[in-house]
């Protein structure tokens, strides 16, 4: 049989899960409810909302973003240009400019794969979960997740000169969380773990770009995302609330691995050996500084305060209080900050850049 052009981009997963039914129509969840309501008000439209025809040069950007906040191009990937033997130490401005222009790139391909993930899961969420309620709201989240996925790609293809790869451990996550037979752990992986990285990811993006049109977008997805955020928790409130601690113990050592899957993106791995230097080099210089170590940790920022509303942290003699902790970033589970706060300055204190 020939191969269909559209089957050399396509990638399969086998899946086997229940698709529930329900015969009760009665709303009965205020929270849920609340929220569907809220999402259908929300609506935007990629194609209207935003204004395409404004003109993005992303060199000149990447200059304008350095001026504006003081932290050079590249960073922070830069920072590993001043480690003796670093193979990055002799790039010249221009080389900086530029991998910071790729950089962006990378970042953007990153959001639009992990925004098709967002799509799959909310799309079986519509499925599995049991309640009409949740059925309904799960529908306004297909539809959001649908328009991020066309934003960011419009963004990449009209706007930046190249897409870049999904990276590996996304890849891993977004698997393991579609082949999961438990429609919870769909949502604590994607609502909960992926949404929280995608909120604090988008904050700091928000919060640098010189971009309008990118600042506007991302300002109106982010407002999606809060909601989704909300959604997993109001659901998994509901039923955690009867779980036996086995299948709580399951949930935490669930949560544990999507975020340590996260933390072990190398820096960057899409983006390296573009510029002529592998992955395994760049490995080679780490432990990163403590700048980039705070850089990263920042992303964990919105996970770590839901996980305690949702009780993981403490279960089991605080078993992911632990984890957390050795990871270094427990200093966030009292946090309330903003995500549009969120911005490269505070990852940095001053006198290290
Ligand atoms: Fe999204
Ligand atoms: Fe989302």
């Amino acid at each position: 049989m020939s191969t269909l052009a559209y089957e050399e981009h396509l990638d399969e997963i086998r899946v086997e899960f229940d698709a529930l039914y329900t015969w009760d129509y009665d709303r009965s969840r205020d929270g849920l409810n609340r929220l569907y309501e809220k999402a259908k008000r929300a609506q935007w439209n990629v194609s209207d909302d935003l204004d395409w025809s404004t003109p993005v040069d992303p060199w000149r950007l990447v200059a304008l973003q350095a001026e504006a906040t003081g932290v050079p191009p590249g960073f922070p990937g830069r920072a590993l240009a001043e480690i003796p033997g670093s193979p990055v130490a002799d790039w010249d401005e221009d080389r900086w400019i530029d991998f910071a222009v790729h950089s962006q790139c990378a970042s953007l391909s990153q959001f639009l794969h992990g925004e098709q993930g967002a799509l799959m899961c909310a799309s079986r969420l519509v499925e599995s979960v049991p309640w009409i309620d949740a059925k309904y709201y799960a529908s306004t989240q297909v539809v959001d997740e649908a328009r991020h996925v066309e934003a960011f790609h419009r963004y990449l293809d009209e706007k930046m000169p190249t897409t870049y790869p999904i990276n590996e451990n996304l890849k891993t996550l977004l698997d393991q969380l579609l082949q999961d037979s438990q429609w919870d752990l769909v949502y604590l992986g994607m609502q909960v773990v992926v949404e929280g990285l995608a909120l604090a990811a988008f904050g700091m993006m928000m919060g640098t770009t010189q971009d309008p049109l990118l600042k506007q977008m991302i300002r109106y997805i982010m407002a999606d995302e809060a909601r989704h955020v909300a959604f997993g928790i109001l659901s998994l409130q509901e039923i955690y609330d009867d779980l036996s601690s086995a299948d709580f113990r399951e949930r935490q050592e669930f949560a544990y691995e999507a975020c340590d899957l996260m933390r072990r993106r190398s820096l960057n791995a899409e983006l390296w050996p573009s510029f002529g230097v592998s992955n395994d080099d760049i490995m080679a210089l780490l432990p990163p500084t403590r700048t980039q170590q705070r850089f990263q940790h920042l992303i964990f920022s919105k996970i770590v305060p839901n996980c305690k509303k949702l009780g993981l942290l403490d279960h089991r003699d605080g078993w992911l209080r632990e984890r957390f902790t050795e990871m270094g970033i427990i200093q966030y589970e009292d946090s309330s900050i903003e995500a549009e706060e969120l911005t490269i300055d505070s990852a940095i204190e001053p006198g290290e850049r």
